[in-house]
């Protein structure tokens, strides 16, 4: 690997940059400015989901940050996310007719003809879930999305999908950093050729979600913890972050690094000039906690 241009491979036809912007809680007023900042920087891949509700103004900001760069729409790699509908919270899940408007729609808000990959946000769908699946796989042979996969599945959620003899995720979004590592799904994954991307790489930092109002799981011992990395990235001359940035990509996981300020957004991109000892990767190894903590609101692989 070098250069922030590494990518994973997705499927026959698609690679992924290694480090994409995250834009969860990234506000209306924020994004168009924030997301055209990230293009500006280097970011070659945006993820996005309806979930956010900010579509419209990250499409602004892809849109701005292209034209500034003189950058066309095939140099960039965008994901979106149909939110599934949960019946836990009132909320229908969506049939797969409405699962092929709510790309439509994503599109329009995106201002975009396609996206590179599209993502079931979480396994939340219930009976329509593989109804929902069967829509992604029509939204793929219509062109509509480059590639497609799920966010927030488990074993059993896979395995529904391998049972009804249909055609495997190309990923599988999930909270992978050194807290929670989830090795056996990984394992599973790696059996199914899924690729795995991390979210919230970030989460052993003091500094992660500290906003008021920000979703948030962690234990008062995680946040007491909020330096643990320290020593290590002192010893290869790089931030915290970029240490558990760089730990995902080493393991070969895209990263989604979100940040509002501009030197950070540039040193989460900065991760292919140092590279981890085996023996500090095996010690991370060891530091495994379990379920991750980025919705707050419930566990979603459940
Ligand atoms: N599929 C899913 O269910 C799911 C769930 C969660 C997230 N995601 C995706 O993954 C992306 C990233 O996850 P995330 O937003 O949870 O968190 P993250 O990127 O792991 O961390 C973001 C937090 O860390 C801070 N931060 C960023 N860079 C830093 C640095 N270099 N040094 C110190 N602090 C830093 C940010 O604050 P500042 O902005 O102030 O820098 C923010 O509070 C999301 O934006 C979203 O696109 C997906």
């Amino acid at each position: 690997m070098s250069g922030q241009q590494t990518t994973f491979t997705l499927n026959s036809d698609t690679s992924i940059p290694a480090v994409g912007f995250g834009t969860y809680l990234i506000s209306n007023d924020d994004a168009e400015t924030a997301i055209s900042a990230a293009i500006a920087a280097g970011y070659r891949h945006i993820d996005t989901a309806s979930g956010y509700r900010n579509e419209e103004t990250v499409g602004a900001g892809v849109s701005k940050g292209l034209q500034a760069e003189g950058l066309s729409r095939a140099d960039l790699f965008v994901t979106a996310k149909l939110w599934p509908g949960n019946p836990a919270w009132g909320d229908a899940p969506k049939t797969g007719a409405q699962t092929i408007e709510e790309c439509d729609a994503s599109l329009s808000r995106l201002g975009l003809d396609y996206v590179d990959l599209y993502l079931i946000h979480a396994p939340y769908g219930d009976d329509m879930r593989l109804e929902q699946w069967r829509a992604l796989l029509e939204l793929q042979a219509s062109g509509k999305t480059r590639s497609i996969g799920v966010s927030n599945f488990n074993e059993s959620h896979l395995d529904e999908i391998s049972a009804a003899g249909l055609p495997m995720p190309d990923a599988n979004q999930i909270e992978l950093h050194p807290w929670s590592q989830k090795p056996g799904l990984l394992d599973h994954m790696a059996r199914h050729n899924i690729a795995p991307i991390a979210y919230s790489s970030l989460v052993p930092l003091s500094t992660w979600r500290t906003e008021p109002g920000q979703d948030s799981a962690k234990t008062d011992d995680m946040k007491a913890d909020g330096a643990a990395f320290k020593d290590m990235a002192q010893k290869y001359g790089v931030s915290e972050a970029q240490l558990l940035l760089r730990w995902g990509v080493q393991n070969g996981y895209a990263v989604l690094p979100k940040s509002l300020n501009p030197d950070r957004m540039a040193q989460n991109l900065d991760l292919f000039t140092f590279t981890i000892e085996d023996a500090d990767m095996a010690h991370m190894a060891t530091m495994d906690r379990g379920d991750g903590v980025a919705w707050a609101s419930g566990d979603p692989s459940k």
